[in-house]
Formats: C-alpha cells, sequence, structure tokens
C-alpha cells in the first residue's frame, strides 16, 4: 500500500488529498496552521466546496485521512510527496515561490529512503527541475534518491471533487520511470477509468498548466471584447458564441461574455506565463492582451452603470445592489473577484453600495478591510435591494432564480437591472418589472412599471 503526503492544504491541497483517500491510499495532509488543522481533523473543510466536507469525513471515520502539521512525519511516512501549497502572484505578476521552498526544505531535511516528490502546485516553468537538482544535492552521499514529478491540477473551484473524481486529463511530466510508475499506481483509478494521459517533461508539463489557463482567460477576453462591440452595433453576444461554438475547432466553452474573469487561478496565471516570457525574451503580446482586456472590461461595466443610471448626470444619491460577490457560484472564493473592481468604481463615483452574495460575505468582510463601513452587508437579496436604484448581478447563483421581480421591483427607487452573466437573458419575466441590460446586447427592454 501506498502512502501519499500532501504538503498544503488550500483547495489543491485538500480535495487531491481528500479524493486519493477514498481510493483506499493512506494519505497525511501537512499544513503550517494549527487551527486549521485541528479543525480538519474534527471534519470541518475550512472552504465551501459541493461534496468535500462528505468526503473529508468519511476519510476520517475509515482511517484513511489524517492531518499534522509535523512535516517530519508527513515527510517520513510517506512514498509519494505532493507539493500543493499555494503560489500567488507577487506585485510584479511573478509567482511568490516561498512557501515551495520551504516545502521542499523540510523535505531535503527530512528525507529518509527513496520518495517520489510531485509539483502539483501550479509553479513556473524550471521549478521542478530547480527541486531535483536542490534535492539531488541534499541527498549526495546519502543512498536515497528524490524522483520529482510534474503534475499539474486541473480542477475548477466550485466542481473541484467531481473534476478530481473524473478529471479532463492526468499530465505527468517526469524524467524517471519510478515517478511515472508511482504516478501510475496513484492514478490506477483513472487509468482504468480511460482518463486521457499524457505523459511528458518536467517543462512541458509546468507550461500545459500556464498555457491551458491562459488560453482560456484569452477566449474570455476575447468574447468580452466582441460583446463590447455587440451593444454599439446591435448584435447579441450569446448567439454569436453559441454560432462560433458549433464549429468543434472553436467549441462552446469559455464564451460566456461577462464582467471579467477572476478567482485564484486566471489573473495569476496569466500574470506569471508574461513574467516567464519576459525573464526569457519572449514577450507574450496574446496574453499580455487578454490581461488588459479582462481590465478594460471590470471598467466598462463601471461606465455601463453609470450612463445607465446618472439620469441627472452623476451616481451621487444612487443606491447599487450588488448580488454576489464570489468570482463565480458555487464556491466562498472572492480572490480577484470582478465584483472587487466594480464596487470599487461605483465608490469611486459617489454611489452608495449594498451587497448580498449566498456565500463570499464573511470572506469579503475579511479580506476586503478597506471597504468596512463603505458599503453595506445584507442578509438577502431582497433586503440588498431594497430602496436600491439598481441591482447589479456579478454572480449567476441559482437562488436568483427563485426571486419575485414584482416584489423586488417594488421595494426599489428604481427598477434597473444589470445582468453581467446574461443569467436572465432568456426571460421575459424580468422585463416586465425591470429596465433590463444584460452583457453584449442591446436589448434593455424596459419596466411596465417605469412606463405606466
Ligand atoms: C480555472 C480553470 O478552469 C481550472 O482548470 C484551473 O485548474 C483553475 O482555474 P476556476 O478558477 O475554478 O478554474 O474557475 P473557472 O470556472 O475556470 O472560471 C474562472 C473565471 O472565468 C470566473 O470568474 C468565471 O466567471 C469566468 N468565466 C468563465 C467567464 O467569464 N466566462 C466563461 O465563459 C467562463
Amino acid at each position: 500500500m501506498v502512502n501519499v503526503g500532501v504538503m498544503g492544504t488550500g483547495y489543491v491541497g485538500l480535495v487531491h488529498g481528500a479524493v486519493l483517500s477514498s481510493y483506499g491510499f493512506r494519505v497525511t495532509c501537512m499544513d503550517v496552521d494549527e487551527h486549521k488543522i485541528e479543525r480538519l481533523n474534527q471534519g470541518f473543510s475550512p472552504i465551501y466546496e459541493p461534496g468535500l466536507e462528505e468526503l473529508l469525513q468519511s476519510g476520517i471515520r475509515k482511517g484513511t485521512l489524517t492531518f499534522t502539521t509535523n512535516a517530519q512525519q508527513v515527510v517520513q511516512s510517506s512514498d509519494v510527496l505532493f507539493i500543493a501549497v499555494g503560489t500567488p502572484a507577487k506585485e510584479d505578476g511573478s509567482a511568490d515561490l516561498t512557501y515551495v521552498w520551504e516545502v521542499v526544505q523540510q523535505i531535503g531535511k527530512y528525507i529518509n529512503g527513496n520518495k517520489v516528490i510531485v509539483s502539483k502546485s501550479t509553479m513556473p516553468v524550471g521549478t521542478s527541475r530547480n527541486i531535483e537538482g536542490y534535492l539531488g544535492n541534499m541527498l549526495k552521499g546519502t543512498p536515497y534518491q528524490a524522483h520529482v514529478a510534474s503534475n499539474p491540477e486541473f480542477l475548477r473551484q466550485g466542481k473541484a471533487v467531481s473534476d478530481s473524481l473524473s478529471p479532463s486529463r492526468v499530465v505527468i511530466g517526469a524524467d524517471s520511470e519510478e515517478a511515472v510508475q508511482m504516478l501510475k499506481t496513484v492514478y490506477a483509478t483513472h487509468l482504468e477509468q480511460d482518463v486521457p494521459f499524457l505523459f511528458t517533461n518536467l517543462e512541458t508539463s509546468e507550461m500545459i498548466k500556464y498555457a491551458s489557463n491562459s488560453f482560456l482567460a484569452v477566449k474570455i477576453s476575447f468574447i468580452n471584447e466582441l460583446a463590447l462591440l455587440s451593444e454599439k452595433v446591435g448584435a447579441r453576444i450569446q448567439d454569436i458564441a453559441t454560432g462560433m461554438g458549433m464549429d468543434d475547432r472553436i467549441s462552446p466553452h469559455f464564451l460566456q461574455a461577462g464582467p471579467g474573469y477572476g478567482g485564484s487561478c486566471f489573473p495569476k496565471d496569466t500574470q506569471a506565463i508574461v513574467d516567464v516570457g519576459r525573464k526569457n525574451g519572449e514577450e507574450l503580446y496574446v496574453v499580455r492582451a487578454a490581461i488588459a482586456a479582462n481590465e478594460k472590461q471590470k471598467s466598462k461595466m463601471v461606465s455601463k452603470i453609470e450612463e445607465a443610471i446618472s439620469f441627472d448626470g452623476t451616481l451621487k444619491g444612487k443606491t447599487i445592489a450588488i448580488w454576489g460577490l464570489t468570482f463565480k457560484p458555487d464556491t466562498d472564493d472572492i480572490r480577484y473577484a470582478p465584483s472587487y473592481d466594480i464596487i470599487q468604481g461605483l465608490l469611486g463615483k459617489g454611489a452608495a453600495v449594498k451587497v448580498y452574495c449566498p456565500q463570499g460575505m464573511k470572506q469579503a468582510a475579511r479580506d476586503w478591510p478597506e471597504l468596512s463601513g463603505r458599503i453595506q452587508y445584507c442578509g438577502n437579496e431582497a433586503e440588498c435591494a431594497q430602496q436600491a436604484d439598481a441591482i447589479v448581478l456579478m454572480t449567476e447563483w441559482e437562488q436568483f432564480r427563485g426571486v419575485s421581480w414584482e416584489r423586488m421591483a417594488r421595494s426599489m427607487r428604481r427598477n434597473v437591472f444589470f445582468d453581467m452573466r446574461n443569467m436572465f437573458a432568456g426571460d421575459i419575466a424580468i422585463r416586465n418589472w425591470f429596465q433590463y441590460y444584460p452583457v453584449g446586447s442591446m436589448e434593455h427592454g424596459y419596466s411596465l412599471r417605469e412606463a405606466q
């Protein structure tokens, strides 16, 4: 039986550890945060992710999943160690590898046998090779070997458990047969399920992760730019996306126009690959343009709101209700959420802002202290809309489908609805009560109530 160690209990580490334990491996997850480890050992997940807490509790009950702060214990008891710590963006856009190297040093210090060390975090090209070199040096004069591999994670937040149980592909970058064999054992279930596997070298595997995320970001920025143009020329962006997506070579996925992409991956990874390009004398113009277009998209959304509701020439004295803070639904993650820039933009123009989000409120109150006292947190969407001049839907939470438009509209000062996700674009009912602004088409509709 293979013993698995996972260093880091963020999104990637936690989900990965929980899923491997459900396959019967004995998994130990390590983190430096004592409080988090204590809670995890009691079966509480620090993040909201559908299905994760159940998986954690089942692993703990069966005894296949444990959590510790003891690096020595996890290094020495594991045959394979996954490095799954954060690689956040530094001010200059490059990836901060402080946590990665802390973990690698601990591995080097405590290693007591042959191990396979797997880079699971998103790491700039060359990092796994450097880890291999560092551990090789540390182990000189000992009988032990550290076989390094890169095995990027492609899970999406909100679908992390199901993505891990049935991934689109498994990419393994490794030079040694030992590492390949170990990862084939760990992913035996996926091999049996006929999940596509790609075996390649360390550098290529690292690049695949950045290439995939950057490409998806480019796709989103592309459709967002066309959405802005469509609003000017009378075209409908959703039909454009459908028409484009009918071509297999393009595919309909990730062509959903919106307020700009956010989250812990796309903003960070696009910056990081541009930085890697620069350090290697290659400007990545396409990715840079996607980043710039994403920033433009957020400020355009603020201008759009301003133009539509500043009937007296200003946003001062207007109250705007923001529905949804998280960067996407089914997560409590607000990192790089476009809602933040849009709220800041509206506040900057003098609007009063009320907010409600099914999951992101606690995080916003904790992580956006600069907004404290400047925005009003509300208990539900109806309270948020009360006496507002407009609703701005920032995240497409399913629960918003259940609201009564009439009730909402009657409680507001003016009935304007900005649907930044085109969630209700096909919904006639909302147009009976609201002047409705989707993204990427001019069909505003009008509010019957306003017309009466
Ligand atoms: C992404 C990748 O999809 C995943 O493979 C990788 O492992 C991590 O990064 P995630 O950040 O969880 O996953 O979210 P994703 O669903 O990809 O959405 C990212 C952002 O793009 C969100 O803000 C989302 O709203 C936005 N988006 C996505 C769009 O605006 N339009 C789309 O068509 C798709």
